[in-house]
């Protein structure tokens, strides 16, 4: 408990500026994402982006990560790594990217279409990007964490896809990942009061199938152990006095 960073209003000036280019890496990279475009050709443009606007690709060499931006496809969650796989038409891909500008961290992620996609996928894709927003407006300034999750259940229940519980919103700031651990599941606990000076992420990573996961050899991909498809949006938020800005949107 009361282990959350506070900060000041230059570090909002800051964060500001972080997710601005953060959201801007994924209107710039949007137009790329087509058929037979490799998942590392679009981590080589998004780093170019990155570098050429003054800022660090977070993830590159993140506790060994090897690329600058996730890709993840179809049935990977989160985290997966760029390489020469060929995007195809009825493909789902999230794109994550998480800037280090001035040391100030923006993350943000969106699921995209490759082509033509089933129903399945691109109502999977709307109900997360649903999921998030009703994570977001849950959240209010000395609200409590555990309303997050209580409100992304409550829809997601309805909608017979199921929540991963294995990875988490976190705090983020001068750091890329920190306290707290923002859950996207109803854990029946109201978690830590949100208080102003807060940022943090909320990133819900719905399944069609089981929440369940595991991870590949790689020691990074992480999928869904039935294959089912999962879809996933993320935004970087900062709490005030009286509301609550998206700073990636
Ligand atoms: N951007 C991811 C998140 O939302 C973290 C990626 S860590 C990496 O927290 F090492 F896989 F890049
Ligand atoms: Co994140
Ligand atoms: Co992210």
């Amino acid at each position: 408990m009361g282990n959350i960073k506070l900060y000041d209003s230059q570090a909002l000036e800051g964060m500001r500026k972080a997710g601005k280019l953060a959201k801007a890496v994924l209107d710039y990279i949007e137009p790329y994402i087509q058929e037979g475009k490799t998942t590392n050709e679009l981590n080589i443009l998004c780093h170019n982006f990155i570098i050429s606007n003054n800022a660090i690709p977070a993830p590159l060499n993140y506790n060994g990560f090897p690329k600058s931006i996730c890709t993840s496809v179809n049935n990977v969650i989160c985290h997966g790594i760029p390489c020469e796989y060929k995007l195809k038409s009825g493909d789902i891909i999230n794109i994550d990217v998480t800037v280090n500008l001035s040391g100030w961290y923006g993350d943000t992620n969106r699921t995209f279409t490759v082509g033509k996609c089933t129903k399945l996928a691109t109502t999977l894709i709307e109900t997360t990007r649903k999921a998030l927003d009703l994570g977001i407006s849950a959240v209010k300034p000395f609200g409590y964490f555990g309303d997050i999750g209580k409100a992304i259940q409550k829809y997601i229940d309805k909608q017979g896809f199921s929540i991963v519980r294995d990875y988490c919103g976190h705090g983020i700031g001068n750091v890329f990942h920190g306290a707290p651990t923002v859950l996207h599941y109803d854990s029946g606990e109201q978690g830590e009061q949100i208080l102003p000076g807060m940022f943090f992420t909320i990133e819900p990573m719905i399944n069609a199938g089981s929440y369940k996961t595991k991870v590949l050899k790689d020691g990074w991909t992480a999928v869904t152990v039935d294959k089912s498809l999962s879809a996933q949006f993320e935004h970087t938020l900062a709490v005030t006095q009286d509301s609550v800005e998206i700073l990636t949107l």
